[in-house]
């Protein structure tokens, strides 16, 4: 049975990482591909509780180091009830957020040690580390704008809420961690019309899925 591949998708408040979710497994499904979709915090159901603790603000009493540590509770249930079971049949993941949220949001601009937030890491990912990490970049000022207008009348989750800066230090760090990792990242520019995105996006993965594929038609003929 092939591994699948498992894509994320990063990027600050209003990206367009859900529409461009949305029309990569679209497009994948009509080629015939297993595709799950799926987010964090949360996609499965212990993970889906701990998200609402999380985004209504209720764990923020507690501290930054608390809300990592709920995170990385959500991840390690996460990966191991869907993540990995789904890439072990072969199906493509494609999740809404990842570790580099937590790298960015917890450990940048919650300022938290590194040395515990890569030990936290280490054992929530646990080896399940994205093969494609799509950032999508994008003005942060323009992305605030557009997560409001897609509110409309709804609560402003506790993250929004902070201050532009901090989405700025946020942008710069995703395009740091993107810059150390240039193999698993590619870097799109989320402010054209979502077509225009999804085309650009749609290549990089079309490079990957047959690349796998072939790779592991050969591994098989070295086994026969
Ligand atoms: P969500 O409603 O899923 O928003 P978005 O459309 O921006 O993805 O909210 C998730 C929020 O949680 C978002 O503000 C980022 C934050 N977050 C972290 O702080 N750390 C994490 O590890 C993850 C996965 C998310």
């Amino acid at each position: 049975m092939p591994r699948g591949v498992f894509i994320t998708f990063e990027g600050g408040e209003g990206a367009g990482k859900s529409t461009q979710i949305r029309l990569l497994a679209d497009h994948l499904r009509d080629r015939g591909h297993e595709v799950v979709v799926t987010r964090e915090p949360g996609g499965s159901p212990g993970a889906e509780a701990i998200r609402h603790v999380l985004l209504s603000g209720a764990a923020q009493p507690f501290g930054t180091n608390m809300e990592a540590l709920l995170f990385a509770a959500a991840r390690s249930d996460h990966v191991e009830q869907l993540i990995r079971p789904a890439i072990e049949r072969g199906a493509v993941v494609l999740c809404d957020r990842f570790v580099d949220s937590s790298r960015v949001y917890q450990g940048v601009t919650g300022e938290l040690d590194p040395e515990f937030m890569a030990t936290l890491e280490r054992v929530t990912v646990n080896s399940m580390m994205p093969d494609l990490t799509v950032l999508l970049d994008v003005d942060p000022q323009e992305g605030l704008r557009r997560a409001s207008e897609r509110r409309g009348a709804g609560d402003i989750d506790r993250f929004e809420r902070e201050a532009l800066q901090n989405h700025r230090r946020r942008r710069r760090a995703f395009l740091d961690i993107a810059g150390n990792e240039p193999q698993r990242f590619v870097v799109i520019d989320g402010s054209p019309a979502s077509e225009e995105v999804a085309d650009a996006i749609r290549l990089k993965v079309e490079k990957i899925l047959p690349e796998r594929r072939n790779a592991e038609s050969e591994g098989s003929e070295q086994n026969v």
